[in-house]
């Protein structure tokens, strides 16, 4: 068949489908006087030939739909994606959270106090302290926890840590939801304004959703307006406590050093789904540990040996837990030989390196550098100088013999006690 055959072929076969294909069956069993001089088409051929081109017609309309389609999906995987990213996502995240710790155990589930709140957020504080409404109706939503009082500990943790140290937020209390307009204790002037040093950092938009306890621990602060979530750490000024962002530096904005927006943050969704996950697999445990630690990995062990997480038993793991922690304590006791040396060690260290300091001061005050400005006699401040090496120096023999004692001390503990101090320095650190 020559090329122009071919060609001659493709066109009434083309017709012929359009027309239907049994219809061109029976013109080809009895072809036409009017037929093309080339060699007319066997029957078998030219069903081949259709079933080939109805295959290559129906790849095209597959390939067409497909890329259609999947461009419609990914709009609407967009859409969606906006939608999810609302406001209720994150208390829906937030609840989930602290369900979780009921899962693990932290706490009872009846400790969580859920929407409608009553009585709810004092909203006239709430005004004075100048938040918006948004952020108002955020925390109307939020779930919160009973605070402990009376019970005593909410948790198994003393300051019933939360997050990387953060506590709970519980925005009902006067007390805490004032407290939330400077959770870094950095208000020097409330009549300044949000740019400058010392002013207000905690915009209207801005809600606690964690605070820092005892002056420590990592803060929560989501922007009502754009969804997005800050990990602060309180301890060091700012900077991001939330993993995902740990290496990223804060900015040198001018205008207040302790805005959140200094540092960088992520939507709340992902990051809350993220520290929701951390805890799961056992990375993050509730009360401020994590693993790689001593205590982290030992509580990490007990979740694990109490069936975490598909067949977990609370009830037998906090049994578990309390037992550890009697242990440990008791750990700490048969170690205390140990803590004796240590901390002679320390004490000498501290008595010679005073002695050094002081001994420059004194050569400082001989080569004429200025005194401190409440000292007036040179001579005086030079004596008072050397009054304090002569005292660090005379106590050091008895640090030497207390030291030599606790070294005795430390021939009489357990070797067992030894050995599992030696394995856990080693993988730990003292
Ligand atoms: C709400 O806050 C206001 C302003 O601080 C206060 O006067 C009022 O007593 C509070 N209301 C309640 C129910 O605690
Ligand atoms: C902690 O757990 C996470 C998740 O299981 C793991 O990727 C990480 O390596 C662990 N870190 C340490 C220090 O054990
Ligand atoms: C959980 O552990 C407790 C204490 O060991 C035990 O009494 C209880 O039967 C366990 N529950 C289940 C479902 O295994
Ligand atoms: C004198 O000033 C130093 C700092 O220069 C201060 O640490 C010290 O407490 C002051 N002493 C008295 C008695 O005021």
């Amino acid at each position: 068949m020559t090329e122009k055959d071919e060609k001659d072929v493709e066109v009434p076969l083309l017709e012929d489908y359009d027309a239907t294909i049994p219809d061109s069956q029976t013109k080809a069993d009895n072809p036409p006087p009017s037929a093309p001089k080339s060699k007319p088409i066997p029957p078998l051929k030219r069903t081949a030939l259709a079933f080939f081109i109805l295959c290559i017609w129906f790849y095209f309309v597959f390939t067409v739909s497909f890329y259609f389609f999947s461009f419609l999906g990914n709009h609407y995987d967009h859409t969606l994606d906006v939608l999810k990213n609302t406001a209720s996502k994150t208390y829906d995240l937030m609840t989930e959270l602290y369900e979780l710790l009921v899962e693990m155990g932290y706490y009872d589930a009846t400790m969580i106090g859920r929407p409608p709140h009553s009585p709810g957020i004092n909203r006239t504080l709430a005004a004075e302290l100048e938040f918006s409404r948004e952020a108002v109706e955020m925390m109307e939503m939020l779930p919160y926890l009973q605070q402990g009082q009376e019970e005593g500990p909410l948790g198994w943790g003393e300051d019933n840590n939360f997050l990387l140290s953060g506590t709970f937020a519980d925005l009902r209390d006067d007390g805490v939801l004032s407290y939330t307009r400077d959770p870094m204790f950095a208000v020097e002037d409330s009549s300044k304004g949000f740019d400058e040093d010392g002013g207000k950092y905690m915009r209207p938009n801005y809600v606690c959703l964690s605070l820092p306890g005892e002056g420590y621990g990592a803060i929560m602060i989501l922007d009502v307006k754009t969804l997005k979530l800050w990990t602060i750490d309180q301890e060091t000024m700012g900077l991001q406590a939330d993993p995902a962002l740990k290496g990223i530096e804060l900015k040198e904005a001018p205008g207040n050093m302790f805005s959140p927006e200094n540092a960088a943050s992520r939507l709340a969704r992902d990051a809350l789904r993220d520290y929701i996950q951390r805890f799961k697999t056992l990375e993050w445990i509730p009360g401020g540990k994590s693993n790689g630690t001593w205590d982290g990995d030992e509580y990490a062990r007990l979740y694990k040996e109490n069936g975490w997480p598909e067949s977990f038993n609370s009830t037998a793991f906090n049994i578990a837990r309390e037992q550890w922690e009697e242990d440990d304590m008791a750990r700490w006791d048969a170690e205390a030989p140990f803590q004796e040396v240590t901390k002679l060690d320390y004490w000498i260290q501290v008595a010679l390196d005073d002695i050094g300091r002081k001994r420059k001061m004194i050569a400082n005050v001989d080569a004429g550098v200025e005194i401190p400005d409440n000292k007036t006699d040179r001579e005086a401040y030079k004596q008072e100088l050397q009054e304090e090496v002569k005292k660090r120096i005379e106590s050091l023999p008895k640090l030497h013999a207390e030291l030599e004692v606790a070294r005795e001390v430390l021939n009489s503990v357990d070797p067992e006690v030894k050995k599992a101090r030696e394995e856990r320095v080693r993988k730990y650190g003292a």
